[in-house]
C-alpha cells in the first residue's frame, strides 16, 4: 500500500523545486503525495533560512507534528523530516531540541533520502546530512515522477559567490554551481513532454549560469535561453533570481530578439543608495541599475520590472532611504518584495556593532516603501486594462468555467473558458482588475501578433 508523504514548503521557488525532487526520489519507495499531515508516514518540512524567525517557525511547527506523530505511533510511525536551509544552518541543534525529528538534511544532499530513512528506521531517527557532497545532486535525482503543471521550475544554477553582506545563501547553498546544458535540455523537454508550457528557469544566482555545454564550454544563460527555446511546445522561457552584475550583453540583447523570453524581470537592487550598496557588497551603484534598465527597455520596451529591497540596513540614513525612493520612482516596478533588514547569524552585516537602525524606522521606512511599490503595482495594472495580451492558462480558478492564467508580466487573469484550453496560449481582452491580478474575455478572434512557436487555444482545438 502506498506510504503517504507530506511536504510542507517555506521561501522561494527553489525549495518548491527541491520539494517536489524530494517526492520524486521518495516515489520508488512507495511514497505518494499528500494534502495534510494527519496520518502521514512521513512528514518533511522544507525550510528557508533568509529572513527572521526561520528556525522559530520550524520549531513551533514541529512541536504541532509531535502529538500527530505519537498517534501514528501504533499504526507504522511517522518520519519527521526537517530540509532545506534552516536544516543546513542548524543541524545537531535540531535534532538536540527537537527529538521527535528522525532526520535533518540540507539541500545538497537529498539525493541521498532514501538510504537516510532506511538508517533512521533502524536506529530510530538521528540521521544528520548537512554534507556539501562533491557528487552533485543533480546527477543522482531520479526521473520526474508526477507532471510539473503547465507552468514550472527547473533548477539550473545554485548556490551563491556573491557575499552580499546581509545574506545566508552562500553559507546555506554553499558555492555557485551549474548543471550542463545537456541536463537541463533533457529535463525541459521531459517536462514539455509532461504538458509543460512555460518553464522558470532556477538559480540563487541564475544569471551567472555557466553549464558546460554541448562543445565542452561554459554556455551563459542567454545560449542556454536560445537552446530551450527550440523544444516544440514550449511557449515560454523566464528565469530567476538575477544579480544586475550578470547581466550581460547576450541576455540584454536575448530579451529584444528570443520570442520565448518572458517581457518580465526579477532583478533585485536591494537600495538605491550607493553607499548603502557597498556596505551591502552588492559590487554595483544604483545608477549601473539604471543603465541596465534603460539597455532592457531599448530592446524591449514593454519589459516589466521586478525587484526586491531591503530597509534599515546598519548605517541607513534619512537620505540613503530618500534614495531608495527616488530609484524606485524612476524605475517604475510592475511587482516587488520589500523586508525590513534582519541580522542573519553569521553573515558579516550582523557582525556590526553601531549603526543599527530603530525598529520602529525600518517600519516607517518599510510602509513607506510599500506604498509607493504598490501604487505602481497598481498603476502597471491599470495600464494593461483594454488591452489584448496573450495569457497563458494554466490552472482552474475557484468557479465552474473558469481558468486563471498568466501574462507575459506575471499577472494572474481570470477568464471564463472551457477546461479544454487548459495548456493554451489566448489573446485576452483586459477588462478589469482583481487585487492581485487581472480579468478578462478571451478574444480568440483577434490577431495579436504572437510571438513565434505560440499556441493559440483556437489552433489547438483545430489540431
Ligand atoms: N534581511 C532582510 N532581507 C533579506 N533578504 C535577504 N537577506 C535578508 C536579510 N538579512 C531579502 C533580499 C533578497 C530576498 C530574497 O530576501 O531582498 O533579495
Ligand atoms: Fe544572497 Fe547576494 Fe547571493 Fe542574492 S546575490 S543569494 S542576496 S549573497
Amino acid at each position: 500500500m502506498a506510504k503517504k508523504l507530506f511536504i510542507k514548503t517555506y521561501g522561494c521557488q527553489m525549495n518548491v523545486y527541491d520539494s517536489a525532487r524530494m517526492a520524486d526520489v521518495l516515489a520508488p519507495l512507495g511514497y505518494e503525495p499528500v494534502d495534510a499531515p494527519d496520518g502521514a508516514d512521513m512528514v518533511i518540512l522544507n525550510t528557508c533560512h533568509i529572513r527572521e524567525k526561520a528556525a522559530e517557525k520550524v520549531f513551533s511547527e514541529l512541536g504541532r507534528l509531535r502529538s500527530l506523530k505519537e498517534l501514528k505511533q501504533a499504526d507504522g510511525g511517522m518520519i519527521i523530516a526537517v530540509a532545506g536551509c534552516v536544516a543546513q544552518a542548524e543541524g545537531e541543534e535540531i535534532l538536540r531540541r527537537a527529538p521527535s525529528v528522525d532526520i535533518v538534511l540540507g539541500p545538497q544532499t537529498y539525493h541521498r533520502l532514501p538510504e537516510m530513512v532506511a538508517r533512521a528506521a533502524r536506529a530510530g531517527g538521528g540521521v544528520l546530512d548537512t554534507d556539501f557532497p562533491v557528487e552533485p545532486k543533480f546527477d543522482h535525482l531520479p526521473e520526474m515522477h508526477a507532471p510539473r503543471g503547465i507552468g514550472a521550475f527547473l533548477t539550473i544554477q545554485e548556490g551563491c559567490d556573491k557575499f552580499c553582506s546581509f545574506c545566508v545563501v552562500p553559507y546555506t547553498r554553499g558555492a555557485e554551481f551549474s548543471r550542463p546544458v545537456a541536463a537541463v535540455e533533457a529535463e525541459a523537454r521531459q517536462l514539455v513532454a509532461q504538458g509543460t508550457r512555460e518553464i522558470t528557469l532556477l538559480g540563487q544566482n541564475v544569471n551567472a549560469y555557466s553549464g558546460e555545454g554541448p562543445d565542452g564550454r561554459p554556455w551563459g544563460l542567454a545560449r542556454l535561453a536560445w537552446r530551450l527555446a527550440e523544444i516544440d511546445g514550449l511557449v515560454g522561457i523566464r528565469y530567476t533570481t538575477s544579480h544586475p552584475r550578470d547581466m550581460d550583453d547576450a541576455l540584454i540583447a536575448a530579451h529584444g530578439d528570443l520570442p520565448a523570453l518572458m517581457p518580465f524581470l526579477h532583478l533585485p537592487v536591494q537600495s538605491g543608495s550607493d553607499r548603502i550598496l557597498a556596505a551591502m557588497n552588492r559590487k554595483h551603484t544604483a545608477d549601473d541599475y539604471r543603465r541596465i534598465v534603460d539597455r532592457l527597455r531599448a530592446v524591449r520596451p514593454d519589459i516589466a520590472m521586478a525587484s526586491d529591497f531591503i530597509v534599515g540596513f546598519p548605517e541607513e540614513s534619512d537620505a540613503d532611504f530618500a534614495e531608495t525612493m527616488r530609484l524606485v520612482r524612476d524605475i517604475g516596478f510592475a511587482s516587488a518584495y520589500s523586508f525590513k533588514y534582519s541580522a542573519r547569524p553569521g553573515t558579516p552585516a550582523a557582525s556590526k556593532r553601531y549603526g543599527h537602525v530603530d525598529e520602529a524606522v525600518k517600519a516607517e521606512r518599510l510602509a513607506e516603501l510599500q506604498a509607493l511599490l504598490d501604487q505602481q503595482q497598481d498603476a502597471f495594472n491599470r495600464a494593461c486594462e483594454g488591452r489584448v495580451l496573450p495569457v497563458l492558462l494554466d490552472r482552474r480558478g475557484r468557479r465552474d468555467g473558469q481558468l486563471v492564467g498568466r501574462s507575459p508580466f506575471m499577472q494572474a487573469v481570470h477568464v471564463d473558458a472551457p477546461d479544454a484550453w487548459l495548456g493554451t496560449v489566448v489573446d485576452v481582452a483586459v477588462t478589469g482588475r482583481t487585487t492581485h491580478g487581472l480579468t478578462g474575455e478571451v478574444a480568440a478572434a483577434t490577431g495579436t501578433a504572437l510571438p513565434a512557436g505560440r499556441v493559440h487555444a483556437r489552433e489547438a482545438l483545430a489540431g
